[in-house]
């Protein structure tokens, strides 16, 4: 069996236990875990000077190999372009965007020092998976070093439609660099139709059928992969977590109030400024829920010396403090805003003591918070989920109740609707998520993929 090198820019600290935000690492962590393999990527630090030669570690199969950036590159390469520039495009949000001709730069010498400390670390039969927008021009960098090798690419967040996408400076040379690909996996079909419009209309690469492409001679693949999560294992955790000091506390501190709660990270695609509104609304709206339902808001801080990120946090602080002043009982406080990461565990174990989860991006590739929440939840007697039809989960996950994330109205009533809901009800719906779930879990996932990427069964 072929080895299998998987590349992203985050990678996680082996083995020390640190919270990780974001879908990505959970899923690769996931991922490598059932068939081993190398891990390259940035190891989070900076360094003073660009560093080319990987720090390597062992941890649990899994070798890792790990650089710091130069803080020059992680301002114009990591905020910069993946983060100032691709990112609110690739959500739909042009208005976020700052570009600088730098960034740019920054991000074509970024991929390019990848590929000159990876390169020495490839075996010929080595297969390789590159995840995520920063990446986006590794495989060319790579074959320009002669590196023959398979490789994938998957891409974690939405493909924007052509119409936003041509706005982004730069998009041509993106879609040049991603039909150097041998496939490209996608969250949903809105994405990879999205890609294959603007890789014809823009460079004209030819699209013989769905998923069948060919640019420069270069015949490559697109599929959709919508990444799942570990099912039985995160009902284990969840069970097992419920019962833990911390999660006990918060639950006393309940009583007979229903819980609702929300973890993201605190970034402007999350909708988290409409949640907080549309949670006003409950209260103003539907007086009879006051004084009986709480509101827990995990947002773990992420990209904060980025302007719309810091303004964002402000903001939100902002109306946290209007809606607890405005409504607040000496016994009672509506809004539990909490900006730090938590643990894994714990959070598993808060999903799965909440009645209701509130996933209501603006714009999301997936959104694994969805997935993990209706995963932890008790079959007997299970919460329910809110879900933007905006995230990529709400093509799979059709039994939540799905909102519109920019209507506070429709949101405070689908929260209303959730809290009412009858168990018969509760139970047929979850069940049926339950299956969806179980078919394309964090293994199927991987496994799909790679089999079309032509990799023998592991
Ligand atoms: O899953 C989407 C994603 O943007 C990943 O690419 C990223 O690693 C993660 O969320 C967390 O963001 P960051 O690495 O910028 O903290």
């Amino acid at each position: 069996m072929s080895r299998l090198v998987v590349v992203s820019n985050r990678v996680p600290n082996p083995g020390s236990g640190q919270p990780q935000a974001g879908g990505l690492a959970v899923a690769l962590t996931d991922a490598l875990k059932r068939r081993g393999g190398l891990w390259f990527g940035w190891n989070g630090q900076l360094s003073q000077s660009a560093v080319t030669r990987p720090r390597v570690a062992h941890h649990e199969g899994i070798d890792y190999a790990t650089l710091p950036l130069a803080k020059p590159d992680y301002d114009d390469f990591y905020l910069g372009y993946a983060n100032a520039v691709i990112w609110p495009v690739f959500h739909f949000n042009l208005g976020a965007m700052d570009y600088q001709r730098r960034y740019g730069e920054a991000y074509r010498r970024v991929n390019a020092l990848f590929a000159d400390a990876l390169a020495p670390l490839i075996e010929p039969d080595d297969i390789l998976w590159v995840h995520d927008y920063h990446l986006m021009p590794l495989a060319r960098e790579l074959r320009e070093r002669g590196i023959g090798n398979r490789i994938g690419f998957f891409l974690h967040i939405p493909f924007p439609d052509y119409d936003v996408l041509r706005a982004m400076p730069g998009h041509r040379q993106l879609l040049e660099d991603l039909c150097r690909f041998d496939l490209l996996g996608f969250q949903t079909r809105n994405d990879q139709h999205a890609f294959e419009e603007s890789a014809g209309r823009a460079i004209g690469a030819l699209v013989h059928a769905p998923g069948a492409l060919r640019h420069r001679n270069h015949p490559f693949g697109t599929g959709v992969y919508p990444v799942g999560v570990a099912v039985d294992e995160l009902a284990r955790t969840a069970a097992r977590t419920l019962t833990t000091n911390r999660v006990r506390r918060l639950l006393n501190g309940l009583g007979e109030r229903d819980l609702m709660i929300g973890v993201d990270r605190l970034d402007y695609s999350k909708g988290l400024e409409q949640r907080f509104r549309a949670f006003e609304a409950l209260l103003e709206d539907y007086p009879h829920r006051r004084g009986h339902t709480v509101l827990m808001q995990i947002a773990s801080p992420s990209r904060s010396s980025i302007s719309e990120y810091a303004d964002l946090r402000q903001r939100l602080e902002g109306l946290a403090g209007h809606i607890n002043g405005t409504y607040a009982d000496l016994d009672w406080a509506p809004l539990h805003y909490l900006n730090r990461t938590f643990a894994r565990g714990s959070i598993m174990g808060l999903y799965r003591a909440a009645r209701v989860g509130l996933v209501t991006p603006l714009r999301d590739g997936m959104n694994l918070v969805a997935k993990e929440f209706v995963a932890t939840q008790d079959p007997d007697n299970p919460g329910v989920l809110v879900l933007s039809e905006l995230a990529g989960a709400a093509a799979e996950l059709t039994d939540a109740i799905r909102v519109n994330p920019y209507d506070i109205d429709a949101i405070a009533a689908g929260v209303n609707q959730a809290l009412a809901m009858p168990l018969p009800e509760r139970r047929r719906r979850h069940e049926a998520m339950m299956t969806t779930l179980r078919e394309n879990d964090i293994g199927a996932w991987e496994q799909r993929f790679l089999d079309d990427l032509g990799v023998a069964r592991a």
